[in-house]
């Protein structure tokens, strides 16, 4: 299945733009439709810094507070991590659902911050997005040394047949015919090591309506015009309506969780 971290440098800039600030809009079905990150990948992550004391990070591009909400599920408080949203409408779902957590609005190219006030730095979904040569050094500049930038993915198991047919589907309309290759996480920097990549394979519950929702989150389909996106959404209900995988009640959608670190640099 195509989604946001597909073909996300498409040759129209425009579009690439509205679709980087198109989630704002749907905020409420982000929060409740789209997947959450399993914890040994946040784990892996974050193990070079695992063993400082009073750790502090921040949920870099944090929509709805997705990964803010797993950190706070693997023990940290709501003084160790903070959130950056640049969207609103998905700053505000953050503040209402997440109400202890220091969110402020800013940018992956402008973080409201000081210099070397974290010790990791985490993206869910959102690496794609962001200039890499502003990005990669103002990250740079608000971890300690020794921190690590951790960007991860959620992806649909195309490996599964099912899935796969899905993703044909998606692919062959007219707006996301130029969908194929998923973005590699770039982390090249001169204050990083070398980017370590590792796979956690996961699955989470879906109903027809349940992934047809999660579809419809995608900024593919956020920016297409009603018609299309109407029309896209019919072929996914009928399509899985009449899989044997996924016609009758909950089924599991099956995920791989695409994780990259990188260490900064001391000094
Ligand atoms: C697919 S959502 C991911 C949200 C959240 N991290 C999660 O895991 O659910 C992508 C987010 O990136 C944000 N974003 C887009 N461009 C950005 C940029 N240049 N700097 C920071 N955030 C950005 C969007 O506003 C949106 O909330």
């Amino acid at each position: 299945m195509t989604n946001d971290t597909q073909n996300p440098s498409a040759p129209d800039a425009g579009q690439r733009a509205r679709r980087a600030s198109s989630f704002g809009a749907e905020a409420g079905a982000y929060a409740a439709h789209r997947p959450d990150y399993p914890r040994e990948a946040v784990s892996w992550l974050l193990e070079p810094v695992a063993a400082r004391p009073a750790l502090k990070v921040l949920d870099l591009a944090a929509g709805t507070g997705k990964l803010t909400a797993v950190l706070l599920g693997m023990g940290l408080g709501s003084d160790a991590v903070e959130a950056v949203e640049p969207d609103a409408g998905m700053l505000d779902q953050l503040r209402r659902d997440l109400p202890g957590v220091p969110a402020r609005t800013g940018t992956a190219e402008s973080i409201p911050a000081p210099d070397a006030s974290f010790d990791a730095v985490l993206v869910g979904q959102a690496f794609h997005w962001f200039d890499p040569e502003r990005a990669l050094p103002e990250i740079a500049r608000v971890l300690r040394p020794g921190g690590v930038l951790g960007a991860l993915w959620n992806a649909d198991d195309d490996r599964v047949e099912w899935v796969a047919g899905l993703r044909d589907l998606l692919v062959s309309m007219p707006s996301l015919s130029r969908s194929g290759d998923r973005s590699k996480p770039l982390m090249g920097h001169e204050a990083f090591g070398a980017t370590e990549e590792r796979r956690f394979t996961h699955g989470q519950p879906r109903t027809v309506e349940s992934l047809t929702a999660t579809v419809a989150t995608h900024s593919h389909l956020l920016v297409m015009d009603d018609a299309e996106r109407t029309a896209t959404l019919e072929k996914v209900r009928a399509y899985l309506g009449a899989r044997p995988e996924t016609a009758e009640g909950e089924f599991t959608l099956p995920l791989v969780t695409i994780t990259a670190r990188g260490v900064r640099t001391e000094g």
